[in-house]
């Protein structure tokens, strides 16, 4: 079963397993230019983890699809980018558009104000999901590039992100447990 849940900075290597899992294509769209195995592992090596949320959509060990929320510049600049990625299998059942979901309600909730979204002119399905959330999108620099401003938080949207924490936490648990051997919780 696939869960959706925050990811944190011990779980880089899943990170790099999925990105280079993407096929070059998928690489192209996904960063703007192509990438190697060793460029992706170089990329999450640099992440900060302090100034970064990922949200994964992870099955067993294995990490299938992953949006990206950073801060975009100082904190009080309230600005954040993302980026968004989900294995070939699993494209075209709605994850993307989850996975996005997810991250705006983080955004909203840590008072960032603009997110942006850039993508390649010819990337289609990354438009139509920004489309849900934005509305417009407009050509800076050969990008198309969507702002979705995410709404003030209130006290339902925390509890909507402590309520997802929350599931996944208990799912985790739950699956790990269905996986141990019989009787293997017994002394
Ligand atoms: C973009 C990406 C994350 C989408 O993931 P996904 O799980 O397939 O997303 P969803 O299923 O939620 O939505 C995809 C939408 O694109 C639509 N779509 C798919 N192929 C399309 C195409 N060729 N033309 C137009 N729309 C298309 C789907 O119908 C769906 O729209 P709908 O929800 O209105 O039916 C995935 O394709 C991917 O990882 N691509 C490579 C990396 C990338 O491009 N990242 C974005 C840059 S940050």
């Amino acid at each position: 079963m696939t869960l959706v849940r925050k990811l944190s900075a011990v779980e880089a290597d899943k990170l790099t397993h999925h990105l280079c899992r993407l096929s070059l294509e998928e690489r192209r769209l996904r960063f703007g230019h192509g990438v190697s195995d060793q460029g992706l592992a170089d990329f999450v090596q640099a992440i900060d983890w302090s100034e970064t949320w990922a949200i994964g959509a992870v099955d067993g060990q294995d990490l299938h699809g992953v949006v990206e929320l950073r801060r975009a510049g100082a904190w009080w600049t309230g600005a954040a980018e993302l980026s968004v990625s989900v294995e070939g299998p699993y494209q075209n059942q709605g994850l993307g558009t989850r996975l996005v979901a997810e991250a705006l309600l983080v955004a909203r909730n840590r008072g960032i104000r603009t997110v942006f979204l850039l993508c390649l002119p010819e990337n289609r399905p990354i438009q139509r999901i920004a489309k849900k959330f934005s509305g417009r999108l407009t050509m800076v620099d050969g990008d198309l590039e969507a702002r979705i401003q995410p709404a003030q938080p209130t006290p339902l949207t925390v509890m909507m992100e402590l309520f997802n924490d929350t599931r996944g936490i208990v799912q985790g648990v739950l699956e790990q447990a269905a996986k141990a051997p019989a009787g293997s919780g017994g002394r």
